[in-house]
């Protein structure tokens, strides 16, 4: 079959690969009908992410039609349309029954690995290096799922794929990340970070009755997006990000803040990231953390952060000091798919979500290699990239 893989930084191929084959009798092979690249993805395109090996298959956000299943498999049938969410659960766990999906005890199969880095493994995540199960991804013409009785989401038929393919990942992402931060009526909600998840923060925070959002990033067309949703954008490149916050609250900072944009954030006036490209090319520093400081910084005392935006290692002067005496809260992790599908997809059945204004883009996946670069520098108007094999 045909896939992209991963050769190295900033080299993505459409190779040909071997086809999936049931290794366990709770798999599924599923054919791929729609697939999408995640900004997560870009963290591996760009190099930040270790553990990945040459030839790994890209790609955690996909859906299709069920081809083939696993003799133990009670839950999915030939011919059944689904969602896969991207983080793999086992169901049973201690992890998975408390509805702590993404850090499943079960499912990482190099778990030391994950042990060694992090002091606990995480759940295995598909397309996500083998610090995370080394598990093949969904931009390709065929997945293995494995424990595919538990967490893919049987979609109804006359949904599109459109309105669907995001409930494995971004929609999810953007929800947990406002649900993080118990909105309340009269809570203001900054989102940094205008991309794919972004936008999902600041359509699942007005849903949830924050009073005001705003969104801060700095490309035109990502902050139109936003502006349609109803958040107040600003322009990080033109405005200081401190002054348009305390103006926009009267001068107490937002209540929440979210950090849509994670490791690799630009900055393009702040003494404070040139320190953190300084570090991050001799290998002192791994991530870029100028959103995390911007917004501890700015938020009002009592507040809650709320980071779906990933970071993979070590981070380097975070004001500890301003965290602890303002009493704020930090709130993270990758996302619990699981736990906010079922609410989600009926809220699309509702139609009170149409998750399809974000795709900009949509290419055949032979043509996919190239859209990386494409989504990554925002050329020509990209928010979101779908792929059909
Ligand atoms: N927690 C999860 O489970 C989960 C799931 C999906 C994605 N993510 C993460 O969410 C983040 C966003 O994903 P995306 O798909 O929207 O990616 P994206 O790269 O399209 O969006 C990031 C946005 O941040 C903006 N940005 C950069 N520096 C900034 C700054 N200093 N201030 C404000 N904005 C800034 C960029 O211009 C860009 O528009 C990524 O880190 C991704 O890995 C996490
Ligand atoms: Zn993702
Ligand atoms: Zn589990």
């Amino acid at each position: 079959m045909k896939a992209l893989c991963w050769h190295g930084k900033h080299d993505i191929r459409y190779d040909t690969v071997p086809d999936p084959v049931i290794e366990h009798p709770r798999d599924a092979i599923i054919k791929v009908s729609s697939c999408a690249i995640c900004g997560s993805d870009l963290h591996l395109y760009d190099g930040f992410v270790p553990g990945m090996e040459h030839g790994d298959i890209m790609g955690h956000e996909f859906m299709g039609e069920v081809v083939e299943v696993g003799a133990e498999n009670k839950h999915l049938r030939v011919g059944d349309r689904v969602v896969v969410p991207f983080t793999i659960i086992c169901g049973e766990c201690d992890q998975c029954r408390r509805g702590n999906f993404s850090v499943c005890e079960r499912t990482n199969r190099n778990k030391e690995a994950g042990d060694k880095m992090f002091g606990h493994s995480t759940a295995g995540l598909f397309g996500y290096s083998h610090l995370t199960g080394g598990y093949a991804g969904g931009q390709a013409e065929y997945v293995r799922v494995p424990y595919a009785d538990v967490a893919p989401v049987k979609v109804p038929p006359d949904l599109t794929d459109d309105q669907v393919l995001f409930l494995g990942d971004i929609l999810p992402t953007g929800w947990q990340a406002a649900a993080q931060c118990d909105i309340q009526p009269d809570d203001t909600v900054a989102i940094w970070g205008a991309g794919p998840v972004g936008q999902f923060c600041i359509l699942s925070a007005l849903l949830m009755g924050a009073k005001q959002v705003i969104a801060i990033d700095r490309v035109p067309e990502r902050l139109a997006m936003a502006k349609q949703l109803g958040a107040i954008p600003i322009d990080f490149d033109n405005q200081s990000v401190l002054e348009a916050l305390n103006e926009l609250t009267r001068g107490k900072g937002p209540e929440k803040c979210i950090d849509a944009v994670g490791l690799e954030a630009h900055a393009t006036r702040s003494l404070d990231s040139i320190y953190d490209r300084v570090k991050q090319a001799v290998m002192l520093e791994t991530d870029r953390p100028h959103v995390l400081r911007e917004m501890i910084y700015v938020c009002r005392p009592g507040g809650i952060l709320s980071v779906p935006g990933v970071y993979g290692g070590l981070v380097d002067k975070i004001p500890m000091g301003a965290m602890m005496n303002k009493s704020l809260t930090l709130r993270t992790g990758q996302t619990h798919v699981n736990r906010w599908t079922d609410d989600l997809l009926q809220r699309i059945i509702d139609k009170q979500i149409d998750p399809t204004f974000v795709i900009t883009h949509r290419v055949p996946l032979s043509e996919g290699a190239s859209m990386y670069e494409t989504f990554r520098d925002k050329h020509d108007g990209c928010i979101k990239v779908v792929m059909t094999p």
